[in-house]
């Protein structure tokens, strides 16, 4: 932290007292955090065992760089963590909703979990906190949340604030401490001044800062994590035309990226996007756009260009062994990307689904992702490294972009497999790595090289 910054300093700067609602991938994240940059956090989770091995420092999941802050927060005695909602709402100025909003069947999140965290603040809230709407909810859910503390709160006032969270997995410690932008909506002034004092730390260090009112902090949540997805599937739409004109994607993808209106980030063809964010926000904003009267058709071509990108994939295995029954697959990589043990919509995992249902023996690597993707799959079988899934495999496919796979020794790969075969659904290998390597080599919408 910069030594100028008024926090470090202490003059005129006061940190917080801070409750936050549910420790998931965000919640503990964002409660680390705030207490890394000064606040006295306490982070409530139902979940008994949970907050019994936070209590200890250990993290229920893997993030780089959170095992470190939460131990830093819990010595410095500025973080702690409960099961008890009153004790963590005990005299919080600024109360983080931070729980799960699952998609259900129409793509609506479900918000059970938000009105329960809204009810507990309603009853163990303290006068005049600011209650922080940090789960990604759809449109108008404060005017909800406000509807259940006027229920609960008897006499006591509480004031409602969006403020999105665009923590990516992976990199979450990194995007709360350096983030491209802080996004706060509040409707009244007072919250304004609160939440500009929580993250003034961020602010002196150099962080955008964007105040607004509450439906457009919430609109634009969505907005963001939508145009993601649509430039992912620009490139996913992009790939079987490279492939059919004989172009590379990627280098498509350099080009068109080297123009800043453009940017290279999110236009990595591949088997799809994945993890609990993307496929959600689409289906979660494709059903309220819907529900608002309004068209937006390109929703529809998102999720549609997303199946495709991995029925591409499946159909490059297929095509490559003809016959699915008994052939060998190996899957590297379960995670829905590099750096998190999170398998939740992960194309890999839908791959191997497939894979499975065509009669193929799947055999799958990952350096993280095993466990949860055993779980998730109970069929399926994980070896220990890379080199033993392509024992006897007809056919290797890269699932997930590891940097570790990088350095495979390809000549050792291809000495364990009974046929050649490596389709890249990441295209994490370049060209010329591959060539010579003596494998018929299937890349995402660029040139195949046959061994
Ligand atoms: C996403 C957003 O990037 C964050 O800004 C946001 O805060 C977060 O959702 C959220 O709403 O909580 P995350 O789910 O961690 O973050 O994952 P991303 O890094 O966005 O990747 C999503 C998927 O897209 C992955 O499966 C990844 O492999 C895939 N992807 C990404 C591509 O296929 N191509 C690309 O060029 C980039």
């Amino acid at each position: 932290m910069n030594p100028d910054s008024p926090a470090a300093s202490g003059e005129g700067w006061e940190p917080l007292r801070v409750a936050v609602l549910g420790a998931g991938h965000v919640g503990l994240a964002t409660a680390a955090c705030l207490a890394k940059i000064g606040h006295q956090v306490v982070g409530m989770d139902a979940d008994r065992a949970k907050v019994a091995s936070l209590s200890g420092g250990r993290t229920p999941f893997f993030e780089p760089g959170l095992q470190e802050i939460v131990e830093e927060g819990l010595e410095s005695g500025r973080l702690m963590f409960t099961a008890d909602t009153s004790e963590a709402l005990s005299g919080a100025q600024a109360a983080f909703i931070c729980v799960g909003t699952p998609g259900g069947p129409d793509g609506t999140p479900m918000l059970g979990a938000v009105e329960r965290a809204a009810e507990a603040v309603g009853v163990f809230g303290a006068d005049g906190a600011v209650v922080v709407e940090k789960s990604t909810v759809p449109v108008h859910t404060a005017e909800r949340i406000c509807r259940v503390l006027e229920r609960m709160a008897r006499g006591r006032r509480f004031h409602v604030v969006s403020n999105p969270e665009f923590l990516r997995e992976g990199r979450a410690v990194e995007d709360f401490l350096r983030p491209a932008r802080i996004l706060v909506g509040a409707d009244d002034r007072r919250s304004h001044e609160i939440m500009r004092r929580l993250y003034e730390p961020l602010v002196a260090e150099g962080a955008a800062y964007f105040a607004t009112d509450v439906c457009t902090a919430e609109l634009a949540k969505h907005a963001c994590n939508v145009f993601l997805a649509l430039k992912i599937s620009f490139a996913n739409a992009l790939a079987p035309v490279c492939e059919a004109a004989g172009a590379d994607v990627v280098a498509v993808a350099d080009i068109m990226g080297s123009d800043p209106r453009i940017g290279r980030d999110f236009l990595e063809a591949g088997m799809g996007f994945g993890g609990y964010c993307l496929p959600k926000d689409v289906a979660a904003f494709k059903a309220q756009t819907e529900r608002l009267g309004c068209r937006f058709g390109l929703l529809d071509e998102i999720i549609r260009i997303n199946e495709y990108a991995l029925a591409g994939v499946f159909e490059k295995v297929r095509e490559s062994l003809w016959n699915l029954q008994g052939k060998r697959v190996a899957l590297l990589g379960l995670a829905f990307k590099p750096d998190t043990d999170d398998v939740r919509s992960s194309p890999a995992l839908r791959l191997a689904e497939r894979l499975m249902d065509a009669g193929a023996r799947v055999v799958a690597h990952d350096p993280r992702a095993a466990g949860n993707a055993c779980k998730e799959l109970s069929t399926l079988n994980v070896a220990d490294d890379a080199y033993e899934a392509a024992e006897g495999a007809d056919c290797i496919v890269i699932c997930t972009a590891w940097p570790e796979y990088r350095s495979l020794d390809l000549a050792r790969l291809k000495g364990v497999m009974r046929q050649p075969v490596l389709v890249d659904g990441r295209n994490l290998f370049d060209l010329a790595q591959v060539s010579g390597a003596g494998f018929d080599y299937l890349p995402t919408g660029r040139p195949r090289l046959s061994s």
